[in-house]
């Protein structure tokens, strides 16, 4: 059987595809690249805004639709949606022949199965009884430069607006002893960067323990995620470690000492702010002040000069006054933030926010939105114009999306670098680039031979 998964949402998400896709080949399927040679489509979802749950729904409508071309076509949900809406997923979309929640990822083959020979509906979303092992197991080995391995699942923060806890159930720290085995195995496929997931990914290893040896590493550090960082930096293979999200909490003088003593790891920080004012970050819940997220900031940069940050702004938020946004507003030029994903706020039922009024008006929500973009493309120009001329690191990972011709890679600080090619360069190659041109989101450069 044929089998293609279309995904949506965060990195999750795409580990989660990956983790599916191996059990599916290791169950005798056979992936599909195009969706008219596939006997069954799997779309992996989103929840954490309105808009990713639309278009995941009218994605899902259109292949239902494309039964009556393709009979004998299997359509299913997983993750996120799926887990939240559980029997309603069937009533939005009637036809759907599946619907597997984000804690049963790993009955999706025997679904399969069962789907194709009966039909659906077979809806599996419930909770506990954790299969994260089993699934995290399989790994798709063999392509790639770049992996994300996951540490932390879900989350136990509960920020007012957020639909994560809801949808992916308590954080939990996977043992150190299970990541370093998977870490291991990527190396040895030929993998040379290593991106740990977790929604506070920091947080690891303190609700459980997850170092079965003694308090203290080689280097002596003492907390979970130090250690963690330490033990994939010396992993024969591994040249770049990235992590992502932090939260400022997690930014310790321990963490700072990693950050810089360890080499492998990249001095790029995805740290989400949300927001600028101290007013609204405690009606989000968020656990910190403007002036602790610039105190994160300072003692990383102390330790690591130049460090890249990017960030999430939640633009819109209820009760957000012009005021908070410009709070906002100067915190982002005040951090210099490399990057931002800026959202406008959207209330997700079940969430504390959801039963506040969302009282900014959408265009109002659209123009703060627009004016933090146009900001920090401001800013990336300025920067970026004063980087020509100097050299970069570039972790090599293929031709470009863009243009075949070229090829493209990623600086440490998590740019996009693009390039002609030399004789002989393969994917995973470390290359030095001079820079002769760049955009916002992009820069162009000569390898140096
Ligand atoms: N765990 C990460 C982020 C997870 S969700 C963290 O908190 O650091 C990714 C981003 O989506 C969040 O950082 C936030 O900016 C945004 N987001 C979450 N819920 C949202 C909502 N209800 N409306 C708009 N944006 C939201
Ligand atoms: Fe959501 Fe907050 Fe957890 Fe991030 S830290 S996933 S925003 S509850
Ligand atoms: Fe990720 Fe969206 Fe789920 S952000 S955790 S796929 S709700």
């Amino acid at each position: 059987m044929k089998f293609l998964i279309k995904t949506y949402g965060c990195q999750m998400n795409e580990r989660d595809s990956e983790s599916v896709a191996a059990l599916l080949l290791a169950h005798g399927h056979e992936a599909a690249s195009l969706e008219t040679e596939a006997d069954v489509i799997i779309v992996n979802t989103c929840s954490v805004r309105a808009k990713a749950e639309h278009k995941a729904l009218g994605k899902l409508g259109l292949l239902v639709a494309g039964k009556r071309e393709f009979p004998g076509r299997r359509v299913g949900v997983m993750g996120c949606m799926a887990q939240r809406m559980k029997e309603a997923a069937f009533r939005k979309v009637p036809g759907l022949d599946f619907a597997v929640g984000t804690h049963r990822l790993a009955n999706v083959p025997g679904i399969l199965e069962r789907v194709m020979k009966n039909g659906g509906p077979v809806l599996d979303a419930g909770e506990g009884e954790e299969q994260w092992e089993a699934l995290a197991g399989h790994v798709a080995t063999g392509s790639g430069v770049s992996r994300f391995v996951n540490i932390l699942f879900g989350c136990s923060r509960r920020c007012s607006y957020c639909v994560v806890p809801a949808v992916r159930g308590e954080e939990w720290s996977r043992p150190a002893a299970a990541v370093m085995a998977e870490v291991k195995r990527l190396a040895d496929s030929g993998v040379r960067e290593i991106t740990l997931l977790g929604q506070s990914v920091m947080s690891y290893g303190r609700a459980q323990a997850v170092w079965a040896d003694g308090p203290v590493s080689r280097r002596g550090f003492q907390e979970p995620f130090a250690r963690l960082l330490e033990a994939v930096n010396d992993v024969e293979g591994i040249r770049r470690i990235r992590f992502t999200s932090g939260h400022p909490s997690g930014c310790t003088d321990e963490l700072a000492r990693a950050m810089k003593e360890l080499p492998a790891v990249c001095e790029h920080l995805h740290l989400p702010l949300q927001s600028g004012s101290d007013r609204i970050l405690g009606l989000m819940r968020r656990g910190y002040a403007a002036d602790d997220y610039r105190r994160a900031v300072e003692r990383l940069r102390a330790a690591v000069p130049g460090m890249a940050f990017t960030t999430d702004i939640i633009v819109g938020f209820p009760t957000e006054t012009a005021d908070d946004f410009e709070k906002t507003r100067q915190l982002m030029e005040e951090i210099r933030f490399d990057n931002a994903f800026v959202f406008k706020y959207s209330p997700r039922p079940g969430t504390p926010a959801a039963e506040w009024s969302d009282d900014v008006p959408a265009d109002e929500k659209a123009r703060r939105n627009q004016v933090l973009l146009a900001d920090l493309d401001r800013r990336a120009m300025v920067r970026h114009q004063a980087l020509i001329g100097r050299e970069v690191e570039v972790l090599v990972e293929g031709t470009s999306l863009r243009n075949e011709s070229r090829w493209a890679g990623k600086t440490r600080t998590n740019m996009t670098a693009v390039f002609e090619p030399v004789d002989g360069l393969a994917p995973g190659a470390l290359v030095r680039i001079r820079l002769t041109r760049a955009t916002p989101q992009t820069f162009y450069g000569d390898i140096i031979l």
